[in-house]
C-alpha cells in the first residue's frame, strides 16, 4: 500500500489586479514586474472573503475530485500564515462548513513550504494506519498583510487556496520520498513586522531559494531511488519565474514539464504549490504513473520537497 493524492482542487478570488493597476499605486512598471518576476496579474480577495472562505471552496473541489465525502475525512490540515483568526483555526472553520464531523483539525504554519509540511504530516497518519483520509489545504490571504506602499513586496503576492485529499493508493504509487527543512537563523529575511506587514529582503530570499529548490528536488529524487531523467513533471513554489527556471534547468526538465501559474496568480504563499498542482491536473498535464516533484520554500526559513508517483 502507498499513500497518495486522491483528488485536488483550487480556488482564487474573481478580482484581478494587473501590473498596470499597481503602476497607479507604487513606483513600478508592468515591464519591470514581468521581466524580474514573470507575474502579469494576481487575484486579491474582497474584504468579506477570508482565508476560510477560500479554503472551503478549494476543499469542496478536492473532495469532489477524490470522490470522497466530508464524513470520511479523519483529519484536516490547513497550511496558512494568514488565518482568519489565531483561533479557531481555519481547519476548524472549514470542518464545520464541510460537515466533516469525524475529522480532527489543525492549522500548520510553514509559510510557502506549508503545503509540503502538511502533506507529509498527513502522510504519516495514513501510513501508520491511524487515519484513512486526510484533507490538506494550503491557503493564504496575503493581501491582509501586504504593505501597499512597498513596491518590493506588493507586486509579488496574491490570494488563493489549493487542496488535496490523501489516502491509500496501490503499492508503488503515491509519495515516494520527502525532505523537509528549516533554517530559523534566516528568519529576518522574510517576516511579519509589528505593523502586521510582510517584510522581505528579496535578494537574500532569492539566493536561498535558487540554491534550495534544486538541492531539495535532487535529494528527494535520489531518496526515491530515481534519476533526474525519471522526473516527468515539476511543481515548484511560484515565487519568481527566474527561481523556478533555475531549478528546472538544474534538473534538466523542459519548460512544458513545469507547472507555471505565476503569471496569473503571483505568489500565493501556502496556496502556491497546491494551486499549481490542481491546475496542472485539470489541464491534463499530469498522468497516471508520472513521477512528479513538488518543491517549495518560504519564510522561517523553511523548505520542503516531495517525490511521488501519480495515480491511485
Ligand atoms: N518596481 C520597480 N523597481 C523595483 C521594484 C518594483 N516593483 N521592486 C524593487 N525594485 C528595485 C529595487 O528597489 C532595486 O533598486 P536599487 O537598485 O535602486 O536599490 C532594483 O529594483 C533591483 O532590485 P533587486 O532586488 O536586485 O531586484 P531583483 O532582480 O533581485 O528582483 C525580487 C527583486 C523580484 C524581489 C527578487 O529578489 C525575488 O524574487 N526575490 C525572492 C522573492 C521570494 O521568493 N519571496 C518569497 C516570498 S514567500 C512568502 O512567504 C510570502
Amino acid at each position: 500500500m502507498g499513500v497518495g493524492i486522491l483528488g485536488t482542487g483550487h480556488y482564487a478570488p474573481d478580482n484581478i489586479v494587473t501590473n498596470k493597476d499597481l503602476e497607479k499605486i507604487v513606483d513600478t512598471t508592468d515591464e519591470w514586474i514581468k521581466s524580474r518576476t514573470g507575474i502579469e496579474e494576481r487575484r486579491i480577495a474582497k474584504d468579506d472573503e477570508d482565508s476560510s472562505d477560500m479554503a472551503y471552496k478549494a476543499a469542496l473541489q478536492a473532495l469532489e475530485s477524490a470522490n470522497v465525502s466530508a464524513e470520511e475525512i479523519d483529519l484536516i490540515l490547513v497550511a496558512t500564515v494568514t488565518p482568519d483568526t489565531p483561533f479557531p483555526s481555519v481547519a476548524c472553520m472549514i470542518q464545520d462548513r464541510l460537515g466533516a464531523d469525524n475529522a480532527a483539525a489543525l492549522d500548520v504554519g510553514a509559510a510557502c513550504a506549508g503545503f509540503m509540511y502538511a502533506l507529509i504530516t498527513g502522510q504519516q497518519y495514513v501510513e501508520t494506519g491511524s487515519y484513512e483520509k486526510v484533507l490538506i489545504v494550503g491557503v493564504d490571504k496575503l493581501s491582509k498583510i501586504i504593505d501597499w506602499t512597498d513596491r518590493n513586496t506588493c507586486v509579488l503576492l496574491g490570494d488563493g487556496a489549493g487542496a488535496a485529499v490523501l489516502g491509500q493508493v496501490s503499492e508503488g504509487k503515491g509519495i515516494l520520498s520527502f525532505e523537509l527543512g528549516a533554517k530559523g537563523a534566516g528568519g529576518q529575511h522574510l517576516y511579519q513586522d509589528e505593523h502586521d506587514h510582510l517584510v522581505m529582503n528579496g535578494r537574500e530570499v532569492f539566493k536561498f531559494a535558487v540554491r534550495q529548490m534544486p538541492e531539495s528536488s535532487i535529494k528527494v529524487i535520489e531518496k526515491a531511488g530515481l534519476e533526474k531523467e525519471d522526473v516527468d513533471y515539476l511543481v515548484p513554489h511560484q515565487a519568481n519565474i527566474r527561481i523556478m527556471d533555475a531549478a528546472r534547468q538544474r534538473l534538466g526538465i523542459e519548460d512544458d514539464k513545469m507547472a507555471k501559474v505565476i503569471q496569473k496568480y503571483g505568489n500565493n504563499s501556502s496556496a502556491s504549490v497546491p494551486i499549481a498542482l490542481s491546475e496542472s491536473v485539470k489541464q491534463g498535464k499530469i498522468n497516471d504513473g508520472d513521477i512528479v516533484v513538488l518543491v517549495g520554500f518560504g519564510g522561517g526559513l523553511t523548505w520542503g520537497a516531495v517525490a511521488l508517483k501519480w495515480g491511485k
